[in-house]
C-alpha cells in the first residue's frame, strides 16, 4: 500500500505591516493604492526599497523583481550612474516651466538612437505621450479617426481606453466586426466613437477597414508586439504589411513604443522589426523609472508644432526627468547593456523551455528576450482574443507560488516578464529558474488533487 504523497507545504510571506497599510490606505486611496493595476485587494504589495534586479516589501519579504514596475527600469533599481547625476541636476531647482540644455540633450539622444525621426518633445507620461501623437495625427492629416488594435494598451485617457483588456472576449464582438469596447465608465460614446478597433496581426481585416473608412482615418496606433498579452509577436511580414497599407491610405503609423522603446534595440522595435512609422511614443526604458516620456516623429509631421497644434505642460521636461533620461540614454548607448539584458532572457527562456519540456506541457513562450511570457497553449497566440484559450489559470498559480517563494512577476498571465540590466547580477538568473521549477512543481501537483 503506497501513502498518498504530502502536499507540498506552501511557503508562506509575512504580511502584517502591509495588510495594516492596505487596511489604513483603503480609508484615503481608493483600492488602497493610486492605480487601478496595483490594487490586488489584502494581496495589495507595498513597497520598501528596490536594488539591482531586487525589491523589498514592507514586511522586509525579499524578492527577485521580474515586473520592474511594469517594465521602466531597464538598468536596475537605485543605479546609483542615474541617481547620482538626477540627484546632481536636481540640487539646481526642478522646476522652472523654462527650458534646459539637459532636455535638449536627451532629446538629441533619443534623435541618434532613432534616426528616423526629426522633432520629438518630452512628456511626463506614456499616456501623455500616445494622446499628443494622436492630436498631431489628426492635425496633420485632417482626419478624426484612430485605428488601435484590440488587446493594446496605451494609457489612460479617454481615446486610450477602447477595446483593451476584458476578459470576457465576447465584449469584444464580433470576430467581423469588433465593436470599441471602452474600459470603465466615464468615457464619452461620442469620443469612443473616434477610435476602430482592428485585430492584430491580421493585414486583410485592416485592408478592408483602410477601404472602408480610409478616408476618415489619420493614424493607426500600434504597440509592435503586445504589449499586453504577453508580448505577444507579429507574424513575419505583418508590420511591412502594414507599413505599406498605410501608406497606400494616407494614414499615419504611430508606433507606441512605450514598452519596446530603448529595449527591444537602442532604436527600438521600429529598428528591431525594420520599419520607419511617422511618428513614435517613448516612455519607461527611457528614464529607468523617472517619470520621462517623449513623442517624435519625421520633421513634416511634427511641423504642425507649435503653431498649429496645442502640446505643453507644466512638468514637460522638467529638470528630475530631462536628466534621468539623459544619464540613461548615454549609458544604453555608451555600453553594451542591452546585450545584456537580451542575453539574461535568452537564458531565462532557455531554463523555462527545457522545465517545461520536460513536464510534457504544451506551451509558447512569447515576446522578446529583454520583456517575455509562457502561455500554455498548443497553438502560437497571434492576437489579444487567443489569450482567452490558453491554460492562464496554470500561469496565474505558477506566478502566485513564485511570489511566495521570493521572484514577483505580475499575477496575471497577460504582463510579460521585464529583464533589466542588474538582473545578470550573482545568482539571479538561476534563482528565478528554481522558483519557477519550484512553483511549476506545485502548481501541477495543486491541479493534480483538484
Ligand atoms: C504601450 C504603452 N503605451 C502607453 C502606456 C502608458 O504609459 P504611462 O503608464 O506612463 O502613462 C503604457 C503603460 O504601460 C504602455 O505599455
Amino acid at each position: 500500500m503506497t501513502a498518498e504523497p504530502a502536499a507540498r507545504p506552501i511557503p508562506q510571506l509575512a504580511r502584517d505591516q502591509q495588510l495594516a497599510m492596505y487596511r489604513r490606505a483603503l480609508k484615503t486611496l481608493p483600492g488602497g493604492t493610486d492605480s487601478n493595476f496595483r490594487a490586488w485587494g489584502e494581496d495589495t504589495v507595498y513597497v520598501d526599497r528596490g536594488k539591482g534586479g531586487r525589491v523589498w516589501d514592507l514586511d522586509g519579504n525579499e524578492y527577485i523583481d521580474l515586473r520592474m514596475g511594469y517594465g521602466p527600469v531597464i538598468l536596475g533599481h537605485a543605479d546609483e550612474r542615474v541617481d547620482d547625476y538626477v540627484n546632481e541636476r536636481m540640487r539646481r531647482g526642478v522646476s522652472f516651466s523654462l527650458t534646459s540644455e539637459d532636455e535638449v540633450i536627451a532629446m538629441e539622444l533619443l534623435k541618434e538612437l532613432n534616426p528616423w525621426i526629426g522633432k520629438a518633445r518630452m512628456t511626463v507620461s506614456g499616456t501623455e505621450a500616445t494622446m499628443h501623437a494622436m492630436r498631431v495625427a489628426r492635425a496633420y492629416t485632417g482626419r478624426t479617426k484612430i485605428v488601435k488594435f484590440e488587446g493594446q494598451y496605451h494609457g489612460v485617457h479617454d481615446y486610450a481606453l477602447i477595446s483593451v483588456a476584458p476578459n470576457n472576449m465576447a465584449d469584444l464582438g464580433d470576430e467581423d466586426n469588433p465593436v470599441g469596447l471602452a474600459w470603465g465608465r466615464g468615457i464619452p460614446s461620442e469620443i469612443a466613437k473616434t477610435i476602430i478597433p482592428a485585430r492584430y496581426n491580421n493585414i486583410e481585416r485592416l485592408r478592408a477597414l483602410f477601404e472602408r473608412q480610409g478616408d476618415e482615418i489619420a493614424a493607426i496606433i500600434v504597440e509592435p508586439v503586445l504589449g499586453n498579452a504577453q508580448g505577444i509577436l507579429p507574424q513575419p511580414g505583418f508590420h511591412q504589411a502594414m507599413r505599406a497599407l498605410t501608406e497606400e491610405f494616407g494614414i499615419l503609423l504611430i508606433f507606441d513604443e512605450v514598452k519596446t522603446g530603448f529595449r527591444f534595440a537602442r532604436g527600438g522595435a521600429a529598428e528591431f522589426f525594420g520599419i520607419t512609422p511617422d511618428l513614435a511614443t517613448y516612455a519607461k526604458a527611457m528614464g529607468n523609472g523617472y517619470p520621462a516620456a517623449a513623442f517624435g516623429g519625421r520633421d513634416e509631421v511634427m511641423s504642425v508644432l507649435p503653431d498649429k497644434v496645442s502640446h505643453g505642460g507644466t512638468y514637460a521636461g522638467n529638470r528630475i526627468a530631462a536628466s534621468a533620461a539623459r544619464k540613461v540614454l548615454e549609458i544604453l548607448r555608451d555600453t553594451d547593456a542591452l546585450a545584456t539584458i537580451h542575453a539574461t532572457g535568452t537564458t531565462l527562456r532557455a531554463g523555462i523551455s527545457s522545465l517545461l519540456d520536460a513536464k510534457g506541457l504544451a506551451y509558447h513562450l512569447t515576446g522578446h528576450p529583454s520583456m517575455f511570457g509562457v502561455m500554455f497553449t498548443e497553438h502560437v497566440a497571434s492576437e489579444y482574443r487567443d489569450w482567452a484559450a490558453t491554460d492562464h489559470a496554470l500561469y496565474d498559480a505558477i506566478a502566485v507560488g513564485m511570489h511566495a517563494r521570493g521572484a514577483m512577476p505580475e499575477p496575471d498571465s497577460r504582463e510579460p516578464w521585464f529583464v533589466c540590466e542588474a538582473h545578470a547580477q550573482g545568482d539571479i538568473v538561476d534563482r528565478t529558474l528554481q522558483i519557477f521549477s519550484d512553483s511549476l512543481d506545485a502548481a501541477l501537483e495543486a491541479r493534480a488533487r483538484g
